[in-house]
């Protein structure tokens, strides 16, 4: 057992594939338009995981660069967190393949299903962890490889989506660390976004491969609905108890959807354009990845400095949602 303190993030990394798709090769796939996309979203291009990469090759390459940044080796890591819907395979964990890859020890290792929520859940849990004294250093990384997953004959979904890994190390910290953190789920709004086939309820057969049942199903327009009000009440959930006010917040990095819903989310917290990180013109939504590559990049561009607070916030299929308020301690 470790001496109890504040958990804080210490080391950073990501990865993203090479290979860009842009909404204009998107035009020549399904019937759209670089406008379209653009317009009704903000992205303008996404990159794709070649198709000998899987998930947990894309966490592995985030979380190298995560522990170089922390000076810490593989095996100075006692628990490991895979955040994804888009595993390796079903069992083993992709975070057990993390562990393997990585050369680390026999320490625990599992995956969380919570979607885009995904990395900031991880970070919550593994926190417990660390503030309890129970491990000192966690790896928790948010991977996706979405293009796996998406039909790419459906224009109403193939458009949004795109792959990428972000990691983090978290450690004991003196100063700052994880203030608080706000977590929540809906299982009533499921049916909103799922992947419908090829669990125990529906398993793989020749007809839910033509039935296309195992790629994503989205209502977009219901979803985005839910979505303006869940950010905005999940970030006062975790601000409020703090007695933090927008001008308090240096930056929130979102999670990267829609720019309409990050520009009405920023609008209902009453934050000015400047406070919201934004990347989803490069990247697309990669799910639990886009808020932990946009924190990397975030840091990585200076835009964090030690002594601020910063807010993650996320929502995504479950329906499930996460905010947390970290003080940048490094
Ligand atoms: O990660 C968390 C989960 N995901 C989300 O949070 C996504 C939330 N939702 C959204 O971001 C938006 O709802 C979308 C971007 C998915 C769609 O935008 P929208 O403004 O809600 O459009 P819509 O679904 O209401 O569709 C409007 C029209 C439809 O045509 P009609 O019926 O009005 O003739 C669609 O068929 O746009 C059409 N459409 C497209 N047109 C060109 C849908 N997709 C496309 C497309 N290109 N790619």
């Amino acid at each position: 057992m470790c001496e109890s303190k504040k958990a804080g993030i210490i080391g950073l990394g990501m990865y993203l594939p090479d290979n860009v798709l842009t909404n204009k090769e998107l035009e020549k796939m399904v019937d759209t338009t670089d406008e379209w996309i653009f317009t009704r979203t903000g992205i303008k291009e996404r990159r794709i995981a070649r198709n000998d990469e899987a998930t947990s090759d894309m966490a592995v390459n985030a979380a190298r660069e995560a522990l170089k940044d922390a000076y810490l080796k593989p095996e100075d890591i006692d628990l490991i967190i895979v955040a994804t819907i888009t595993p390796d395979m079903f069992f083993p964990a992709t975070a057990c393949l993390v562990q393997e890859k990585l050369g680390a020890r026999l320490v625990p290792a599992f995956d969380i299903s919570v979607a885009c929520s995904g990395f900031i859940y991880g970070l919550a849990i593994a926190s417990q962890f660390i503030s309890s004294g129970t491990y000192k250093h966690a790896l928790v990384v948010a991977a996706e490889k979405l293009s796996a997953i998406t039909d790419w004959s459906d224009r109403s979904t193939c458009v949004l989506f795109g792959d990428g890994a972000g990691a983090a190390v978290l450690g004991p910290v003196d100063e700052g660390g994880i203030l608080s953190t706000h977590l929540g789920a809906d299982g009533g709004k499921g049916d909103l976004i799922k992947l419908p086939a090829g669990g125990s309820r529906i398993p793989a057969t020749k007809e839910t491969i033509e039935g296309r049942l195992h790629f994503i199903k989205m209502n977009g327009s219901e979803l985005f609905k839910h979505a303006v009000k869940i950010m905005a009440d999940a970030a006062l959930g975790a601000t409020q108890p703090l007695g933090l006010k927008a001008e308090d917040i240096k930056l929130v990095i979102p999670h990267q959807a829609n720019i309409r819903i990050l520009n009405a989310a920023a609008k209902r917290m009453g934050l000015k354009q400047n406070q919201i990180y934004l990347n989803l013109e490069r990247y697309g939504n990669m799910s639990a990845a886009s808020s932990a590559v946009a924190l990397v990049e975030a840091v990585k561009k200076g835009l964090i400095k030690k002594g601020d607070k910063i807010v993650l916030d996320a929502f995504g299929g479950g329906l499930t949602w996460g905010a947390m308020v970290i003080e940048w301690s490094k």
